[in-house]
């Protein structure tokens, strides 16, 4: 008799991340030099979204991507089904991370980073021409190769195509393609798919994608890793403090206090 596919239950499906010091073989080398790795101790995940934030190099991806394979997904990013690899390049991190799960299990998971993207789409339609690989795997990214749109017109497509209701996402810096409509967009359709018992693991720059309501932030920083409130990230208070008043933080910027910017 063909098995049942089990009925999808919605999140939330990881509870929690910590680091095990025990299976910790070289805490002298990368990534355990990282001060947010090493003072990573237990992130709690919230039910809907977690956020990363932190300055470039304090390790968002290497936790991220972390989390990807312990989780059995492919590290350069797509579902449990992508294996392929173009730089064998992932830290060990997997080995001393444990990652909680609930005993909900989710419906669908994916990894989508934006560095290594390209390769995702190039998979994609690598699958789709597979005369073994089952059809038209193109279809339940919107039906539109991949590759004969833009960067951000794809990326948004595999976002709002593939994924769905139920189902555990990290993803490593979405609005990388997007312009500001479209990270607007992202948030709308982020709303959608936790309403629908989603979860998402999300490492970002964003200030818009940042305002997410129901969502925990954590700030990966040379301390370790510590909750922030959005209006206390530096991406709010950054982007806020030069939209009020553009002119003078450009002045202040350039060194050219009292002297128009453009002269
Ligand atoms: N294989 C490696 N060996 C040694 N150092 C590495 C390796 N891979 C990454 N690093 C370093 O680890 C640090 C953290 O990298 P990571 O990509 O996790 O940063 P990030 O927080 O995601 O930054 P960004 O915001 O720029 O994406 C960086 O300084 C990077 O150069
Ligand atoms: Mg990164």
């Amino acid at each position: 008799m063909p098995r049942r596919k089990p009925t999808p239950t919605p999140g939330p499906f990881l509870l929690h991340a910590e680091l095990l010091p025990d299976r910790v073989a070289h805490p002298d080398r990368f990534p355990y030099t990282l001060p947010a790795v090493r003072g990573l101790g237990r992130l709690a995940f919230h039910p809907k979204v977690t956020f990363f934030v932190g300055e470039n190099g304090s390790g968002k991806s290497t936790v991220l991507e972390a989390m990807a394979v312990g989780l059995g997904l492919n590290p350069e990013g797509g579902s449990r089904n992508f294996n392929f690899n173009t730089h064998a390049s992932h830290s060990r991190l997997d080995e001393a991370l444990r990652v909680a799960k609930s005993h909900r299990h989710p419906a669908d998971s994916y990894f989508l980073r934006a560095e290594s993207y390209f390769n995702v789409a190039s998979e994609i339609e690598r699958l789709d021409k597979d005369p073994h690989g089952g059809g038209r795997i193109i279809d339940a990214y919107g039906g539109r190769s991949l590759h004969e749109q833009s960067h951000g017109e794809s990326f948004f497509a595999l976002f709002r195509n593939r994924f769905r209701g139920c189902g555990l996402y990290l993803l490593d810096e979405p609005e990388a393609a997007l312009s500001p409509t479209r990270q607007l967009q992202f948030l709308a359709t982020l709303h959608d798919y936790c309403g629908r018992g989603s979860q998402f693991v999300i490492a970002t720059h964003s200030p818009l994608i940042l305002a997410y309501p129901d969502a925990t932030i954590f700030r990966f920083g040379p301390e370790g890793i510590a909750p922030v409130a959005y209006t206390e990230t530096e991406h709010y208070l950054v982007t806020r403090g030069f939209l009020a008043n553009p002119e003078r933080a450009l002045r202040e910027l350039f060194g050219t206090d009292g002297e128009p910017v453009v002269s």
